[in-house]
């Protein structure tokens, strides 16, 4: 009740899984086949990290913020433009950005910052937080911006929605231009040639996965050349021309201390 509610011009998808490599193959033979293209012909695609925080798109008009919005059910959305303004990450200002544009991305918490963070809610007698991305979505869903701003919340661009001109052919050429206008994008983010390219990313990514400073759950791969998003479109809420490899579930030891029978 909050938060004003804010209608997407450009829905807020999200994304098929694929758990493995099989489901990898079949998803570019899907694009492939989609296309019309000949198996030999080249195919590129970004990777980046799947991060696990909850999406937020940011709206710039004559290169100033004037609206940041969660993705809701991917229609509609809260506004929570005054909590957003606090985050360090998130520029009020783009140079050489298009009249319009909204850049989309995932706002997240380190894990060094969410045990802080709980320390010192412990230290208050107040409810510790579950998991980085409860505390991340809690703190970016505060009614006193101020709160927020205390949160340490940070953010990193992974597409765009409504646009008046898009300032490249490919979607590598697009984040890195959000890049060059002062958002952060993941350092881990590439451009590479299916299948092989594209699963030995993801073992190197799986393989930092736990040295990473805040949480994953898989890489993302898209269609890099975004004429070919265009024809491939929409399947229900998700595009045809992404997809996301989850990892497996984290496995953890438990000591199972005693049972109660009732
Ligand atoms: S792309 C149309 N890239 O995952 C494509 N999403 O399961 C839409 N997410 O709601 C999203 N990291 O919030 C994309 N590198 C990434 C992502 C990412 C995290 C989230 C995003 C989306 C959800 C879909």
């Amino acid at each position: 009740e909050t938060f004003a509610k804010v209608t997407h011009r450009v829905r807020m998808l999200s994304l098929e899984n694929a758990f493995t490599d099989e489901d990898v193959g079949d998803f570019e033979e899907r694009v492939r086949s989609f296309l019309n293209l000949a198996p030999t012909a080249s195919l590129d695609f970004t990777a980046e990290p799947k991060i696990d925080g909850l999406s937020l798109s940011l709206r710039y008009e004559g290169g100033v913020l004037v609206q940041a919005a969660t993705r809701g059910d991917g229609e509609m959305g809260e506004n929570v433009t005054d909590n957003a303004r606090t985050i360090p990450d998130i520029p009020q200002t783009l140079v050489g950005a298009p009249d319009v544009v909204e850049v989309r991305g995932e706002v997240y918490m380190s894990h060094a910052d969410f045990a802080a963070l709980n320390g010192r809610q412990a230290e208050k007698g107040d409810k510790p937080f579950a998991n980085p991305r409860n505390a991340a979505a809690g703190s970016l869903r505060q009614k006193d911006p101020s709160v927020t701003a205390a949160r340490p919340l940070r953010f990193l661009a992974h597409g765009w929605g409504d646009v008046s001109s898009l300032p490249g052919e490919t979607q590598f050429d697009v984040i890195k231009r959000i890049e060059h206008w002062g958002i952060p994008v993941d350092p881990r983010f590439v451009r590479l040639t299916m299948t092989a390219d594209v699963l030995s990313h993801y073992r190197a990514i799986e393989a930092l996965r736990a040295d990473l400073p805040f949480d994953i759950d898989g890489v993302v791969y898209k269609v890099d050349r975004l004429d070919w998003q265009a024809r491939l479109g929409f399947v229900a809420k998700a595009p045809r021309w992404a997809i996301a490899h989850k990892f497996p579930a984290e496995q953890a030891e438990t000591t199972l201390d005693s049972i109660d029978i009732q």
